[in-house]
């Protein structure tokens, strides 16, 4: 038998590979628990992301991995569990803003599975039930609500009296983005403090008035911007979305498990993007699993991608057909979550 020392951090990861987390189901390999392994002598230790605080998941995890690595002539596994996440998010007082009620994100694992267009979609159906609503870009790397709500690059938002940054206004919602900022032409850039320092000006030093709801749209994943949002503000809850397909979920299951982690409440997944071409049914599925609310579906329509890019958000330009109905219904769910 090949002496513990020299088997290597494949072999080991191809064993871990076998075991399951509990709540999310799916191996903690492809989840991306695992954050370090070490060997010695027959002594293996391991360092994973906690997905879930409760002990006694966490001991029920450290007996399936034993299980799995004892074959290898493991004597001893130690396995230690830290909440990365939360400990990045703590240290910073999160402050809520003077007169927004609620902070609400829009977030998913992926890139382009509709974040911006349920966002945009959300935050102007809330506004036709009679809310004040702000929209805050919080995609500071490729920020698309400038084009999404037809606001011409050449607008910029002015300070008042305090220095504090006038949103822009369209379609009646309040708006901040990078892009009113930035050269549409160049990339965007950003080192960590610069990016930290943004979320937080859009957040504290925007004069956002009275407001029911502010909407942020997040770039994809369960990054730097998701957590410097956490940390600054307290979040009333996150949006999830969701394409049917496979992969899509699995990143569904990471970004939830982040939140869960940071202690914000998820409001439920929307899924998008249904229909022939990606599948149905996937959402719901997930919601399920995961013991979080479906919120509703959008179908893959030309005419919701249309008016994205004509900045004239499907909500606006079509409120009373089915479609636009689904996302009312959206709106009315997160509404009532937040009661
Ligand atoms: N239900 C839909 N039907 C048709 N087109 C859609 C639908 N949802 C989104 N789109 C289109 O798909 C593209 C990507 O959508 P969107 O920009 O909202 O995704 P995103 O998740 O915000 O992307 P990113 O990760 O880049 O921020 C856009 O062109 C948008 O108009
Ligand atoms: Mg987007």
């Amino acid at each position: 038998m090949t002496p513990l020392h020299k088997i290597t951090r494949e072999k080991i990861l191809e064993l871990l590979k076998r075991v399951q987390e509990p709540v999310l189901k799916e191996d903690i390999v492809s989840l991306g628990l695992v954050r370090e392994i070490g060997v010695e002598k027959n002594n293996v230790f391991l360092h994973l992301e906690a997905s879930v605080d409760d002990p006694v998941i966490q001991e029920e995890l450290r007996n399936a991995i034993f299980r799995e690595l004892q074959p290898l002539g493991a004597n001893r596994v130690e396995v230690h569990f830290s909440g990365k996440a939360k400990e990045e998010a703590q240290g910073t007082a999160s402050l809520p803003i003077a007169g927004v009620r609620h902070v609400i994100a829009v977030a998913s694992g992926k890139g382009g599975v509709g974040k911006s267009t349920v966002a945009v979609n959300l935050a102007l159906a809330l506004l036709e039930k009679g809310a004040r609503v702000g929209l805050m870009d919080g995609d500071i790397y490729g920020p698309n609500i400038p084009i999404m709500l037809g606001i011409s690059p050449e607008r910029r938002p002015e300070a008042n009296a305090d220095g504090k940054i006038i949103p822009l206004e369209a379609h009646g919602l309040k708006t901040v983005s990078v892009g009113f900022f930035a050269d549409p032409k160049q990339p965007i850039i950003w080192r960590g403090p610069l990016l930290h320092k943004t979320v937080e000006q859009f957040l504290h030093r925007v004069d956002w008035g009275t407001l029911d709801y502010l909407v942020v749209d997040l770039p994809p994943g369960t990054g730097d911007v998701q957590l410097s949002l956490a940390q600054w503000v307290p979040l009333s809850g996150v949006v999830i979305v969701s394409t049917p397909q496979e992969v899509a979920l699995a990143d569904v299951r990471r970004a939830v498990s982040m939140f869960r982690q940071l202690e914000i409440p998820i409001l439920g997944v929307v899924e998008n993007m249904t229909g022939p071409v990606f599948g149905r049914g996937g959402g719901e599925k997930m919601a399920e699993v995961l013991q979080i609310p479906f919120l509703g579906d959008i179908p893959l329509e030309t005419q919701i991608r249309e008016c994205g890019d004509a900045g004239v958000p499907f909500v606006k330009a079509h409120p009373k057909g089915l479609l636009g109905e689904r996302f009312i219904h959206i709106a009315a769910c997160v509404r009532a979550a937040l009661k």
